[in-house]
């Protein structure tokens, strides 16, 4: 039996989709990265892919590269990846370990895990220089529950302020304890938007993904308000459904202590501006996106698990991530048919229905940050 479903308001006329130049316009994408990303807090990856001191991954977001790595009071911290003698690049390979010191591969210049400039050669024949005026620049950095986050501003506000009641919400998963199964990384020929868009409303789950509608009814979500820090809600799982995967039956660990609410459903938020937080009864899935210009994203897909799930000879991660493999294709599919339709003469905006609310307040951000430039 489908739910009933609780009507929602309509929304204002004016509640359209966003004109064509929000999603192809290189310019405005390069303008747009810098305010929504840059400026703010964004979602770098999990702390347990460093877990040891001088371990590090690189993240690429616009023209910026960053090396985010363990130092020796076992403290996440990111410095850009530009040596201080003459700005070339500290490091190229995507992830791996410093060992004590990071060194320029072109003059040898090295730091340490702090960034402090720990040698420079032929230097000291320079009676001014004085080591202590090159460290790396250093980047903000921020942990939510073994969840990294990164920033260029000079003074961010607490990421707290942005992720409010979700802090306490998700407590009960304990986030950090869990562990990674599989990732797996996507190239989608869509704007950053589209995917966050899209993640907002589920009006297109019969027709795009029969299998979810299978398991979940694409009317039985609820959404929470809207702010500037995410957009999000739950949906509720069907009778005898327990999670989300290949057979509807769980796949890990059930999280201990879920509330009876908790074990019935799924939340879905989307914590802007880069990372779509999905938390089963027995997993969590991240996708963390990265934009590659105005028409492209890299999405970076992960299952993660209750370390105690492994235990069970039972346990087999693939049927969830097959699942969400599955309805994540599907979801890129329509974000790319959606990005061509939007470089047509004919695209016009086009009006939301109430079950898109969360677009119409995403839309408004946008909109507003822009205003505020
Ligand atoms: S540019 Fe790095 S040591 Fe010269
Ligand atoms: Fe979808």
């Amino acid at each position: 039996m489908p739910p009933a479903e609780k009507p929602r308001p309509p929304l204002p006329a004016d509640a359209l989709s966003l004109p064509a130049r929000f999603y192809v316009d290189e310019a405005h994408y390069a303008a747009e990265l810098e305010r929504l990303f840059l400026a703010r807090w964004f979602y770098a990856g999990r702390e347990a892919e460093i877990p040891r001191r001088g371990e590090y991954v690189l993240r690429e977001v616009g023209d910026e590269s960053l090396i985010v790595t363990r130092s020796d009071d076992a403290r996440i911290r990111a410095f850009f990846n530009v040596c201080r003698h003459r700005g070339t690049r500290l490091c190229e390979a995507p992830a791996g370990s410093f060992g004590g010191a990071i060194r320029c591969p072109y003059h040898a210049w090295a730091y340490d895990l702090s960034g402090r400039l720990l040698g420079a050669p032929t230097m000291e024949q320079c009676p001014d220089f004085r080591a202590e005026d090159y460290p790396l620049i250093e980047a903000r950095t921020t942990v939510w529950d073994g969840h990294i986050f990164l920033s260029l501003a000079d003074d961010p506000p607490p990421l707290g302020e942005r992720l409010g009641m979700l802090v306490d919400k998700f407590q009960p998963w304990k986030m950090a304890e869990m562990v990674l199964a599989e990732r797996v990384v996507y190239e989608v020929a869509a704007n950053w938007k589209l995917i966050i868009q899209n993640y907002s409303e589920c009006l297109h789950c019969p027709g795009v993904h029969p299998a979810l509608q299978r398991l979940s009814h694409f009317l039985s979500g609820e959404n929470v308000q809207p702010t500037p820090g995410y957009l999000g809600g739950s949906m509720e799982l069907r009778d005898k459904v327990e999670t989300l995967s290949r057979d509807g039956r769980y796949v890990g660990a059930c999280v201990p202590g879920l509330a009876q609410n908790d074990l019935h459903q799924v939340h879905y938020y989307a914590i802007l501006p880069n990372l779509l937080l999905s938390l089963h009864p027995d997993y969590m899935m991240t996708h963390r996106l990265t934009p590659k210009g105005a028409g492209r994203t890299e999405i970076v897909c992960e299952w993660h698990f209750r370390p105690e799930s492994g235990d069970s000879p039972e346990f087999d991660p693939q049927s969830a991530i097959e699942f969400w493999d599955m309805t994540n294709r599907q979801d890129w599919h329509v974000c790319e048919q959606m990005q061509l339709g939007l470089k047509s003469r004919a695209y016009r905006p086009g009006p939301y229905s109430p079950r898109e609310d969360l677009l119409y307040a995403f839309d408004r951000l946008i909109r507003e940050s822009e205003e505020s430039r």
